[in-house]
């Protein structure tokens, strides 16, 4: 299924008017945000640590030119930009539809497939290896802080136990139902260092933007959205963090926050924990 973009429209509005503005869209995924900027005469440097994107960010290249330029990498590779060359900083979370549904690629537990899930296949650990690399207590700690998963010691030591090689062989071994999708997505999370990912490319952004140059993340995990929001309120803070120069008015104004409209929601289900967060630089 084709990835259907989530809260472009909150975005585009709290982008305003960025025709000749150059974004950076860290999360290329389908290209539906990046294909709206470019339409609306922005430049746009979009990041994708997946491979499988570049057919589709080759087409946009010959559609759009040097207007368009992509970087199959991960966005915490931002700090290798200009400094203080771009205007607006984009993220758009968590994983594509394409991803989720590719059976092979070991992220659904709709699909029998190899434990995988990883985003990008050049890395070297998948969930089944990460399963066998992990003390029991540190998979607890990942089931239980990115899965809420309350017997999280317990099932640890089942997986290290019974080492699942595939997706049903993992799914077989959780016997509570209402666990198997949390515990899906706390393997993907630590399997891609998505945690790490975000805060990393964070603490970039500041070198990066023009005065007036906004960030905008949409989130889709409450621990992905802490970090976002504890970072723009320290930002927004006078003397709020540490690394930006000390002054005597913050650096940043918060932005909207947004979640989908019932409307979105009725189209798009897979939109339903997203959250949209914005900063902009004065
Ligand atoms: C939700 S999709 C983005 C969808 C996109 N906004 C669109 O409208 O088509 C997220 C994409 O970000 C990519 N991604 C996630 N984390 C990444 C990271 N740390 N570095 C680079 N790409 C990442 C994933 O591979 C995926 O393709």
């Amino acid at each position: 299924m084709k990835h259907i973009p989530v809260l472009l429209n909150a975005v585009k509005d709290t982008l305003g008017d960025i025709h000749g503005r150059t974004i950076v869209d860290c999360t290329f995924g389908a290209g539906g945000y990046t294909r709206e900027f470019l339409e609306s005469g922005a430049n746009v440097i979009a990041f994708d640590r997946d491979v499988n994107v570049v057919p589709d960010a080759k087409e946009i290249q010959k559609q759009y030119g040097d207007r368009f330029r992509f970087i199959n990498a991960p966005f915490s590779e931002i700090n290798q930009l200009d400094q203080n060359d771009f205007d607006d900083v984009v993220f758009d979370l968590g994983i594509s539809s394409m991803q989720i549904d590719n059976g092979a690629r070991g992220f659904s537990f709709r699909f029998d497939a190899p434990l995988d899930m990883r985003m990008d296949t050049r890395t070297k650990l998948t969930a089944a290896d990460l399963i066998k690399k992990l003390s029991d207590s540190e998979l607890a700690d990942i089931l239980y802080e990115y899965g809420d998963i309350k017997k999280s010691y317990m099932m640890a030591k089942i997986l290290k136990k019974e080492l699942p090689e595939t997706t049903f062989q993992l799914r077989d071994l959780i016997k509570n139902p209402n666990d198997v999708a949390p515990i899906f997505q706390a393997l993907r999370i630590a399997v891609n260092d998505e945690m790490g990912q975000i805060k990393s490319a964070l603490s970039n952004v500041h070198n990066l933007l023009r005065p007036g140059g906004r960030c905008i993340c949409v989130t889709f995990h409450s621990i992905e959205d802490r970090i976002v929001k504890n970072t723009f309120r320290k930002w927004t803070e006078v003397g709020g963090d540490p690394r930006l120069p000390t002054v005597k008015v913050a650096e940043y104004k918060p932005l909207r926050t947004m979640v989908p409209s019932n409307e979105e929601l009725v189209k798009n289900p897979r939109a339903r924990s997203a959250h949209m967060r914005g900063v902009i630089k004065v």
